[in-house]
C-alpha cells in the first residue's frame, strides 16, 4: 500500500533526525547536478544510498512546502538514476527527484501530488476493480442488505476530491459514503427516502470518529424531487464537488413499500425515467468538470440479461455529463445468494447463462 495524503514528520527526536537526514540528502543531490561524469555520479549516489541504509523510519523529510518523502521511494529513485546509461538521462531523473523533494504538482480536483505519483499505491487506475473483501475498518459494517463496499467511495474521494470539499450521495442507504467522508475528511450530505434506514445511517456514521470536524448530514427525502438549492443552502454552499449515486438495481432488492422508492418501479422504463429525473435534479449542483459516479449492476428477467447498467448510463449522460470511464468491479456473492451458490451454479449450467460476478462504476464529468 502506498501513501495517504498529508502525513508529516512529527516534532519528535526521531522526526527531527529524519528531517535532518532528508535535508542533507537533498543538499547532496543538488550538488550532483553539476557532475558531468556518469561514473562519478553513480559513486556519489551509491554513497548516499549507503548513508540511508541504517535508519529505521520510512518517512524521510519535509524540506520546503512538500509533504515528507518516503525513504523507500527515494531509494528506488536513486536506483533509477544509477541505472541510467547516459549522463543526460541521469540528470533528467535527478532533476525530477529534486522536484519530488521540493515542489508539489496538484491536479486541482484532488490532493494527489503528481510529483509523487509513484507513492499512491492505494489508488487504482485500472478499469477492473478486484476487492478481496469488504473494508470493515472503523465504523464500516456489512449489515445493510444492498450496501456497497467502502472501497468504492474511498477510491472516488481520494481521486476526485480534496480534503474539506463536499460529496453528495442521493441514495445514502446505511451511510457508507458519509462514514468514508469522516475518514477522508470530506464533508458529505446523504439523502435517503426511508426514515428507518436514515436513522440507522445516522447511528452508523456517529460510530466513526470525526477528527477533521467535517459535516456529515443525513437528510430524509426523495432524491427525484428534493430541492437541492435549498438543501445545500442550509450548509452555506452552492454546489458539491463529487456525487456518488448507488441506486437500487431496479427491483432486485425492495428497500421499502414507498412507491417513490426506485426499487418499487413497476417497469424498467419507469425506473430509468426516475433515475433520469434524479440525474437532472442533481446536475446543476455539481461543479463543472467534477465527477459523478454511478454504481449499478445488471439483472436477469424472464430468461434475458437486462443491461440495466448501460441503460442507466444512458439516462445520466443527457443530463449534462461526459463519460470518463466504465469500471468493472467484482461482486461478492450477496448474502441472499450465499446459501444458494450451488443452486445458482446448477441454474446457470441448465439455463445457459452466467452468474453475476460484477457490477459497474460509471464515471462522468459535468459538462460546462
Ligand atoms: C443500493 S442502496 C444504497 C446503499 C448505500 N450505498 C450503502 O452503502 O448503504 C439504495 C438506497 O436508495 C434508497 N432510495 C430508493 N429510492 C430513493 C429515492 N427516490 N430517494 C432517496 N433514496 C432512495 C433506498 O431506500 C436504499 O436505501
Amino acid at each position: 500500500m502506498g501513501r495517504k495524503d498529508g502525513g508529516s514528520v512529527e516534532s519528535t527526536p526521531e522526526g527531527d533526525a529524519n528531517r535532518e537526514i532528508g535535508c542533507n540528502v537533498l543538499e547532496q543531490l543538488r550538488q550532483l547536478t553539476s557532475v558531468d561524469d556518469i561514473t562519478e555520479l553513480r559513486d556519489r549516489l551509491g554513497a548516499i544510498l549507503s548513508s540511508l541504509s541504517d535508519g529505521r523510519n520510512d518517512i524521510l523529510s519535509e524540506c520546503g512546502e512538500t509533504p515528507p518523502l518516503t525513504k523507500s521511494s527515494l531509494i528506488r529513485d536513486i536506483g533509477q538514476i544509477m541505472r541510467s546509461r547516459t549522463i543526460e538521462r541521469a540528470r533528467y531523473y535527478l532533476d525530477r527527484l529534486i522536484r519530488e523533494f521540493t515542489e508539489s504538482r496538484k491536479m486541482g480536483i484532488s490532493d494527489i501530488d503528481l510529483n509523487r505519483w509513484k507513492e499512491y499505491g492505494d489508488i487504482i487506475t485500472d478499469s477492473l476493480w478486484l476487492f478481496k473483501g469488504r473494508d470493515r475498518s472503523g465504523a464500516h459494517n456489512g449489515k445493510y442488505w444492498g450496501n456497497f463496499v467502502p472501497q468504492i467511495p474511498y477510491q472516488l474521494m481520494r481521486r476526485f476530491t480534496k480534503r474539506g470539499e463536499w460529496v453528495l450521495d442521493p441514495f445514502l442507504g446505511s451511510g457508507t459514503t458519509l462514514i468514508e467522508c469522516r475518514r477522508q475528511e470530506r464533508n458529505g450530505i446523504g439523502v435517503e427516502l426511508d426514515q428507518e434506514i436514515a436513522r440507522i445511517a445516522v447511528q452508523n456514521i456517529e460510530k466513526e470518529k470525526n477528527t477533521g470536524n467535517v459535516v456529515t448530514a443525513v437528510v430524509k427525502g426523495d432524491s427525484t424531487s428534493i430541492d437541492y438549492a435549498e438543501l445545500l443552502g442550509k450548509f452555506g454552499i452552492p454546489s458539491v464537488q463529487l456525487v456518488i449515486m448507488h441506486p437500487p438495481y431496479w427491483d432486485i432488492i425492495r428497500f421499502s413499500n414507498d412507491e417513490r422508492d426506485l426499487s418499487n418501479s413497476p417497469s424498467a422504463e419507469h425506473f430509468l425515467s426516475r433515475l433520469s429525473q434524479i440525474s437532472r435534479n442533481v446536475a446543476p449542483f455539481l461543479d463543472e468538470g467534477r465527477y459523478l459516479a454511478l454504481v449499478i449492476g445488471d439483472k436477469y428477467s424472464g430468461g434475458e440479461w437486462i443491461p440495466l447498467g448501460f441503460m442507466a448510463m444512458n439516462q445520466v449522460l443527457p443530463a449534462g455529463f461526459r463519460l470518463k470511464s466504465i469500471v468493472v468491479k467484482n461482486f461478492d456473492t450477496t448474502r441472499g445468494k450465499m446459501n444458494r451458490k450451488e443452486l445458482w451454479r446448477y441454474r446457470a449450467l441448465a439455463g445457459g447463462f452466467y452468474v453475476f460476478k460484477h457490477e459497474y462504476v460509471f464515471l462522468f464529468t459535468r459538462k460546462g
